[in-house]
């Protein structure tokens, strides 16, 4: 499973860059906004170094909300760097622009999707990823990964090649269960990350050989 960073923190990405656990970038304007990205210059500037720094695709989302304007928009952040992926949020404009981009070779991330059937629809157009959100399905009492399972389950049945990219991750088990469950990619929080890597008892472990390892030199 590769593993993407969720975020629009170049010091995060840069530290998660360093532990070799980043295979791709995501970003959405809320985390553009967490990371003080005050306008498109901003964002735009933002973007190109992130691709500069991790050599791998980078998702941009955008701000508009019809077909025409999206494609417009698609284009100008697909000029960045090659890098970039587009992301297109699920609806019926996005569909369109969708459909518009992949045929003209723009890489498209479609995101927000809530339902596998949304998932289907953003291959059939022609996606290169599809983003489902499977801790807000949780926090509404639905079990965001059987999601993550049904899209598995209908692209491996028709062959579609759209990659899937579980995010809206909020925890260590989500990541395990998106491996399970034969995920392409995770998009991962840099505190998730961080998460990952630690156990109690690795640490415990670690002092314990640390300390026999000193008594034995004194001995
Ligand atoms: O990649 C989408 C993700 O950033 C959404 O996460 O935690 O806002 O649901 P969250």
């Amino acid at each position: 499973m590769k593993f993407f960073i969720d975020s629009a923190h170049l010091d995060e990405i840069q530290k998660a860059h360093a532990l070799g656990l980043v295979d791709g970038v995501t970003t959405n304007p809320s985390l553009s906004a967490q990371a003080g990205l005050k306008d498109m210059a901003a964002f735009h500037d933002q973007i190109r170094k992130i691709c500069e720094l991790v050599q791998a695709p980078v998702s941009a989302e955008v701000v508009t909300t019809t077909a025409a304007d999206m494609i417009t928009e698609a284009k100008t952040l697909a000029k960045i760097h090659e890098q970039v992926v587009v992301k297109i949020p699920m609806t019926p404009d996005g569909l369109k622009a969708t459909h518009a981009l992949a045929r003209e070779g723009v890489r498209v991330n479609v995101t927000l999707i809530f339902q596998p059937l949304q998932a289907m629809l953003a291959a059939k157009a022609g996606a290169a990823y599809v983003s489902p959100f499977i801790g807000r399905l949780d926090d509404i009492s639905q079990t965001g990964m059987d999601l993550v399972e049904q899209i598995m389950a209908i692209f491996n049945n028709y062959g579609y090649e759209t990659e899937v990219i579980v995010a809206s991750i909020r925890h260590p088990l989500h990541v395990l269960q998106a491996a399970l469950a034969g995920a392409d990619i995770a998009t991962i929080p840099y505190k998730v990350i961080l998460q990952l890597i630690n156990h109690p008892l690795t640490d415990i472990g670690l002092a314990k050989f640390l300390e026999d390892w000193k008594k034995a030199q004194k001995s």
